[in-house]
């Protein structure tokens, strides 16, 4: 494992902290100002589709095919009950841990999620001033809309991860790595599950792509090795010109705007256009094979951590090959339909890893219930997706913050409610499953 000087990521984590928290939402009640999200999680998506575009709402809540995979990993975590033990002096609360080196207040991270100007116009900059304030660690797109150094940048202080697809091209992989280590992000995070995107029921009946509107490619338009691959003919020839019709000047327009440079110089070069097509021709390899990730390490001295894993077998493999972390991910139901809910998948991983290495998961995460569930089956710590996207939609910066602090101190409740004083007391004891009475 890469080693990595120790730091502190640190917030408010002590328990008086947590309860001054509780009691600020209280008194600000008394002025009649009241929390700018929900506090309940699964209330964020339909408050959050009032302040979206209905193609871009579609894009961020959608799962694969009937949406069973978004079902099953909710009901995972609903199959399962604490079981609270008492009297056990839970007047100071440690919700830290360390993950590679780094200690974080709370095993609470948050998961990579791509065009995020699709929820606020100021996108990931917003989420990562949310976590410079909150002390919360973020995983950077491949697909975000902003470069990763700007992302950076804007949380100095906060630890970041940088999360890579596979390009066709072995130089922009390249790249994107060299550009994340200089950066300042601490682990390289490689997404297995997307060979290429999913059957998406509510984004295919709109014919809606974000990034064919030139949405979610920055990573792509700032690094150098793209640009030169976007002057180079591409090997199936001339793309055909699309039907003019309205709807292509408008989407011509929108690339125009979504890529670096002047919206009419764009729109004269064909900047926009070129750019999408040069994006659709490199993402993703789904010829990828488990010796790439031997490449992958060779790349980096980072960590490198597999997401996408729910099959223990995967799980033993990504060991052999020399993976530092694994996240347990069904990429929140947008991939595989009909699979299995992640935190059953993390069942059978935590007994294949045996504390190997850092097992984390993803997928369903609404509450501190479920961050003491995962962690109690042996999760290292958990990462949550569509919640920070849809508080970003709803308040922008504020909105993530809330988001986060709501979730942190709902998981040290619950710790302290249960009677756990630190992370490595909630053990699968505290748990019970619900059909076994
Ligand atoms: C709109 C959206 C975009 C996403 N983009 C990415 C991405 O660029 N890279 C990635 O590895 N996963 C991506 N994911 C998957 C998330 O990282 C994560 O696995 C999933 O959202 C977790 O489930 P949850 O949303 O139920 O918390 C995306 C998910 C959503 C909803």
């Amino acid at each position: 494992m890469a080693k990595v000087e120790l730091r502190e990521y640190t917030k408010p984590t002590t328990m008086s902290n947590v309860y001054d928290y509780q009691r600020s939402i209280y008194l600000n009640g008394i002025s009649g100002r009241k929390p700018l999200v929900p506090i309940d999680l699964n209330d964020l998506e339909g408050e959050a589709e009032k302040y979206m575009a209905p193609g871009a709402f579609s894009y961020v809540s959608t799962g694969a095919g009937a949406e069973e995979t978004l079902s099953a990993n909710r009901k995972a975590f609903q199959s399962w009950e604490i079981v609270p033990r008492i009297l056990r002096d839970v007047s100071q609360i440690d919700s830290s841990v360390e993950l590679f080196g780094e200690k974080l207040s709370s095993p609470i991270m948050l998961c990579p999620i791509g065009a995020l100007d699709l929820a606020h116009p100021q996108k990931e900059i917003a989420v990562a001033r949310a976590c410079e304030a909150t002390g919360m660690p973020m995983i950077i797109s491949s697909q975000a809309s902003t470069p990763m150094e700007d992302i950076t940048a804007a949380m100095p202080n906060a630890l970041n991860w940088y999360q890579l697809y596979w390009s066709k091209s072995p130089e922009m992989t390249q790249s994107f790595v060299r550009r994340a280590e200089q950066s300042g992000c601490k682990a390289i995070v490689l997404t297995v599950d997307t060979a290429t995107l999913g059957w998406r029921k509510r984004d295919l009946n709109e014919a809606y792509s974000p990034f064919l509107r030139g949405k979610g490619i920055a990573q792509y338009t700032s690094d150098p090795v793209f640009q030169k691959l976007m002057e180079m003919p591409s090997e199936n020839g001339p793309t055909p010109r699309p039907r003019i019709t309205p709807q292509t000047i408008a989407t011509l327009f929108a690339q125009a705007r979504n890529v670096p440079g002047g919206f009419f110089s764009n729109l004269r070069s064909g900047k926009g256009l070129k750019s999408v097509r040069t994006f659709a021709r490199l993402f993703s390899r789904p010829d990828l094979e488990w010796r790439d990730i031997s490449k992958l390490k060779e790349m980096t001295t980072l960590p490198v951590l597999i997401k996408g894993i729910v099959h223990p077998d995967d799980a033993k493999l990504a060991i052999e090959y020399g993976a530092d972390g694994i996240i347990v991910s069904n990429h929140g139901g947008r991939q595989v339909d009909g699979s299995i809910g992640t935190l059953h998948a993390l069942q059978s991983i935590s007994g294949e890893v045996k504390g190997k290495i850092p097992v984390l998961i993803d997928g369903g995460i609404r509450s501190g219930a479920d961050v003491f569930k995962a962690l109690a089956w042996g999760a290292s710590a958990v990462c949550i997706g569509r919640p920070y996207a849809y508080g970003l939609a709803i308040a922008g910066q504020k909105g993530v913050e809330e988001v986060i602090m709501n979730l942190k101190a709902d998981f040290s409740f619950t710790m302290a409610l249960s009677g756990c004083r630190s992370v490595t007391e909630v053990g699968i004891n505290s748990l019970k499953y619900e059909w076994e009475v």
